[in-house]
């Protein structure tokens, strides 16, 4: 994607990974939004790269809309980085009982709840660009972790809303691929990368259509939509193809 003189907007931009990813997007030509809960650093990075700062709380619904109305009113948005995020431990039952509910719930709100509701807000903003020449309307990226697969002790809260980013971006992909828009997650620590781009989800539909389209081939007639024998037939031939997959 041509990076140059586009709008990026990057939660969490204040500190760690959100702050690194705004500042090579800067070195990079685009103009970056910050969205962060700490005020005095988020302005003085976007003061830095000559960005933008907006107060956030990215699990609040009207600053999500707050940040990407600014980012729209700066120019063309074509990404979302989703970098803010909590990690507090606590084990499920500790020295002083049970594990907080009020800590599990947060860190679900912040960091997978809170991704959503930027993702979504974001996504609606971009399907309305005019595509680039490749297609695409933009690309959105939120960030997972190792914890997701291989969450340690304390860290059933972290591990849950890191293993929620991974589940949802996949269907986030199928639904927007229609719609040149991307979606990615990276899960930072030991293992490198699962992501689910709008190609590779639109790869999947069409190899899905290429096997159905085979399956009516071999049967020499196919089946109508809405017929159950067809259905039937479909049915039978997926169950075919599995057993030959195992
Ligand atoms: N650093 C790592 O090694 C690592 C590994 C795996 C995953 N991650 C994930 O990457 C992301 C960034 O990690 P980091 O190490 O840069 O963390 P960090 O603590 O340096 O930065 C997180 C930023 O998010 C902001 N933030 C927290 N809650 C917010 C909210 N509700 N709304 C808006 N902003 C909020 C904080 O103010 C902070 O600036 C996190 O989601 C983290 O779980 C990090």
């Amino acid at each position: 994607m041509e990076i140059k003189g586009k709008v990026f907007i990057v939660t969490g931009g204040a500190s760690g990974l959100g702050e690194g990813t705004a500042r090579m997007l800067a070195a990079n030509g685009a103009t970056v939004v910050i969205a962060d809960m700490q005020v005095e650093k988020g302005e003085a990075i976007a003061r830095e790269i000559g960005g933008a700062f907006v107060q956030c709380d990215v699990s609040q619904e009207a600053d999500g809309q707050a940040v990407v109305a600014r980012a729209v009113a700066l120019g063309k948005l074509m990404g979302l980085v989703n970098c803010a995020g909590i990690a507090p431990a606590e084990k499920t039952v500790g020295k002083s009982g049970a594990h907080s509910l009020g800590v599990f719930t947060k860190t679900v709100m912040v960091n997978l709840v809170g991704s959503f509701n930027m993702i979504r807000l974001a996504a609606d903003a971009m399907c309305k660009n005019e595509p680039e020449s490749t297609g695409e309307r933009g690309v959105l990226i939120s960030t997972a972790s190792v914890a997701a697969y291989d969450g340690q002790i304390g860290q059933a809260a972290y591990s849950a809303s890191k293993g929620g980013i991974v589940g949802m971006t996949l269907p986030i992909a199928r639904d927007l691929a229609r719609n040149g828009q991307g979606s990615a997650a990276v899960a930072g620590g030991k293992r490198s990368i699962p992501v689910a781009s709008w190609k590779a989800a639109r790869l999947r539909q069409t190899r899905a259509a290429h096997h159905r389209k085979r399956d009516a081939q071999r049967r020499g007639h196919p089946p109508r939509r809405g017929d159950p024998a067809g259905a039937a037939l479909s049915a039978a031939a997926a169950g075919q193809r599995r057993a030959r997959a195992l």
